[in-house]
């Protein structure tokens, strides 16, 4: 079994305060970590803070964007070379907050998907429909859209050799809701499906995660899949305690499919 990702995606929250009086709890994850990984996404200004109380443990870190530019004359942004400086190991893109609030459109997607890959990061792409493509059984479209952009670019699916695949449903993001496990089950093996139609090789290489609306009580409905290889967690990621609880349910379930 794959050793399990947990992306702890703050957002646009969280301040030094914040920070200095969840650290305890923040470094005491590690503790817990046998079976999971745990990537902390804070905004972009208290990466490398958060960095100095996480080296020489199983947390890693995982910003929120990136910009597509190396360098030059682009106010407001910051480069893959600065977050790897400062030790960033994942990068979230496609977030459907980003594509409502920020217009980011499939293909500058596709392009941040591969300068990722490019400088040796890991990118972890939110796929997912909104309320009413899922109506329209449009999902697997919306999805295979965000894949084919990639694959058209980079004109070599190798390019998702080791990355992630986080399913968002968007109508499930902060709402509550959580998808049906039959449905995230479907849509994950037709995903797998058609990039193992250009190469079978690629697809255990490819981790998938599950994001929207996941907390405690409804995680046991995630847990003892193999097609999930881990969660993108926004609300209970800062509530400390609460996300503690969470892990350690996982880990404890993964536990038990170990011994
Ligand atoms: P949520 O956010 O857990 O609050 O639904 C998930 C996400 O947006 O990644």
């Amino acid at each position: 079994m794959k050793k399990f990702l947990i992306t702890a995606n703050w957002k646009l929250n969280g301040s030094y305060n914040f920070i200095n009086k969840n650290i305890d709890l923040i470094k005491k994850i590690n503790d817990y970590l046998h079976f999971c990984h745990i990537s902390l996404a804070p905004p972009y200004v208290y990466l490398n803070y958060i960095n100095q109380f996480i080296k020489n443990t199983s947390i890693s870190l995982t910003a929120q964007n990136v910009d597509i530019h190396l360098k030059g004359s682009f106010t407001g942004e910051t480069s893959i070379n600065m977050l790897k400086d400062i030790g960033v190991k994942y990068i979230i893109i496609g977030h459907s907050e980003r594509r409502l609030y920020h217009n980011e459109n499939i293909n500058l997607i596709a392009k941040k998907f591969i300068l990722i890959k490019e400088h040796g990061l890991i990118p972890i792409l939110c796929i997912g429909e909104t309320k009413e493509q899922k109506k329209y059984k449009l999902t697997e479209k919306i999805c295979i859209n965000q894949i084919n952009s990639i694959l058209k670019l980079s004109n070599n699916v190798n390019i998702f050799e080791n990355t992630i695949i986080a399913y968002e449903p968007i109508w499930a993001i902060g709402s509550g809701k959580i998808a049906n496990i039959d449905e995230v089950k479907n849509i994950i093996f037709f995903i797998r499906k058609y990039i193992s139609s250009f190469n079978k090789k690629i697809i255990e290489n490819i981790y998938f995660q599950y994001g929207g609306s996941v907390d405690y009580s409804n995680i046991d409905n995630f847990l003892n899949k193999t097609y999930i290889n881990g969660f993108l967690i926004g609300k209970v990621s800062l509530k400390l305690k609460n996300f503690i609880f969470l892990v350690k349910k996982i880990e404890k379930n993964l536990n038990s499919n170990w011994s």
